[in-house]
């Protein structure tokens, strides 16, 4: 959802100027475009060159520094942005912002701006209690602004109380649900997707455990494509990848967590996507103490797992089941076998013995089976792209 998207960070003069910076980071690692404007006191917090690094931009601070001449800077960075977040927001521009007062960049950039606002409000407890501010608050509500709830915590005053800048995972978790609360053309709307990713754990003793290669890539790009379509998402994860944005991630280690995190939520799902490499067998028994050197051979006895996705395949009532097929050989063979054998709707194909396919790769190369249809062979792209490639799929299929 912010892939792409135009977000320009109005930076004010609070102490917490230095997490803006941070969000600025994460703002472009959710694949954002980002630009920054600072007002005067926020740059003596934080040097604009540290935002421009970050950004990739140019940082704007002086709304009579017109460094293009065809361009009247602040009105084309309004025209531009697609997203306002105004982060720390200090009492000040707040009350401009309330108040139609536009004397500098920031304020009026954000006085010429259509895009929506978000307003991360970021100060000292009394002045964020005191009346003139909850009244400029109220009145920018009542504009249609968002407003994130300041965090209780520690001030920089030295004491606790509320009026802390969230954390920037929080306010992109916000701009995120800002930008789909906006958007017009979801498809996946109000459908319920469960996606599972990752290679399971089975533990041996505490300190040991039988996994396999999968890095969990394909079932993390599929979760944000999801979420980018406007699904619920669950993400049922045994990576180690960081956690995305904008969803339910149920972080598991064995298999047989994973099948109970994800029969949890069956009964509601519409679609459910078995990206996760699930462990076949685990070990019959699991020490509770670090085994020690046995100076002998030993045998770990291994017992089968539950197969989630044919478990799924058995109750399904409405469900689309999509399964995946890592294989280094007869892949059409094992994919279709896969398809009647697990009652899925759709399997999955790659070949992991190519080189720009499979586990812990950024690019995949897939073949999508379905009953009674010709496979649909995608040709390699990033695992973003794919995933994408086969929730359309899945949609056509499903008639969405
Ligand atoms: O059985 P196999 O591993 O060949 O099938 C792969 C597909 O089945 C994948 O979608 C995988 O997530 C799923 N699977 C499962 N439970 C297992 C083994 C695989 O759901 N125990």
């Amino acid at each position: 959802m912010l892939e792409k998207k135009h977000v320009t960070v109005f930076v004010t003069g609070g102490i917490a100027v230095y997490k803006a910076a941070d969000l600025v980071r994460k703002f472009i690692k959710a694949g954002a475009e980002v630009r920054v404007a600072m007002t005067e006191s926020a740059t003596q917090f934080v040097q604009p060159l540290t935002f421009q690094i970050l950004s990739r931009n140019e940082v704007y601070t002086n709304t009579f520094d017109e460094k293009e001449p065809e361009n009247v800077s602040h009105i084309h960075l309004a025209d531009w942005t697609e997203l306002a977040v105004i982060v720390p927001a200090t009492a000040n521009i707040i009350g401009k912002m309330a108040n139609g007062i536009a004397d500098d960049m920031v304020s009026t950039t954000l006085m010429a701006t259509t895009a929506p606002r978000l307003i991360v409000p970021a100060m000292n407890q009394n002045m964020l209690e005191n009346p003139a501010t909850q009244a400029n608050l109220v009145k920018l509500e009542g504009y249609g602004y968002t407003i994130m709830e300041p965090d209780t915590g520690f001030l920089a005053e030295g004491y606790e109380g509320k009026g802390r800048m969230p954390e920037p995972e929080k306010i992109v978790e916000a701009a995120h649900q800002l930008v789909l609360s906006r958007a017009v053309d979801l498809p996946l709307e109000n459908k319920n997707i469960i996606i599972s990713a990752g290679g399971t754990i089975e533990r041996i003793d505490p300190v040991r455990y039988i996994t396999n290669d999968s890095s969990g890539k394909m079932g993390h790009r599929l979760a944000e494509a999801a979420r980018d379509l406007g699904a619920n998402v669950t993400l049922v994860t045994a990576s180690k990848l960081e956690h995305p944005f904008g969803m339910n991630v149920v972080p598991v280690q064995s298999a047989r967590e994973m099948q109970s995190a994800i029969m949890d939520k069956f009964e509601t799902a519409d679609i459910v996507i078995m990206a996760a490499a699930v462990s076949d067998y685990r070990p019959k028994t699991q020490a509770d103490k670090k085994m020690k050197k046995a100076h002998q051979d030993i045998q770990i006895l291994l017992e089968e797992n539950p197969d989630i996705l044919a478990t799924m395949g058995q109750q399904k009532t409405h469900q689309f089941l999509i399964g995946f097929a890592a294989e280094t050989n007869d892949v059409e063979m094992y994919a279709k076998d896969k398809l009647k054998r697990k009652n899925a709707d759709m399997v999955v194909a790659n070949d992991v013995s190519k080189e720009h396919a499979g586990f812990n790769k950024d690019t995949n190369e897939v073949i999508i089976y379905q009953p009674d249809q010709e496979p649909i062979h995608i040709n390699t792209n990033t695992k973003a792209e794919i995933a994408k490639e086969i929730l359309y799929t899945a949609m056509n299929s499903i008639k969405l």
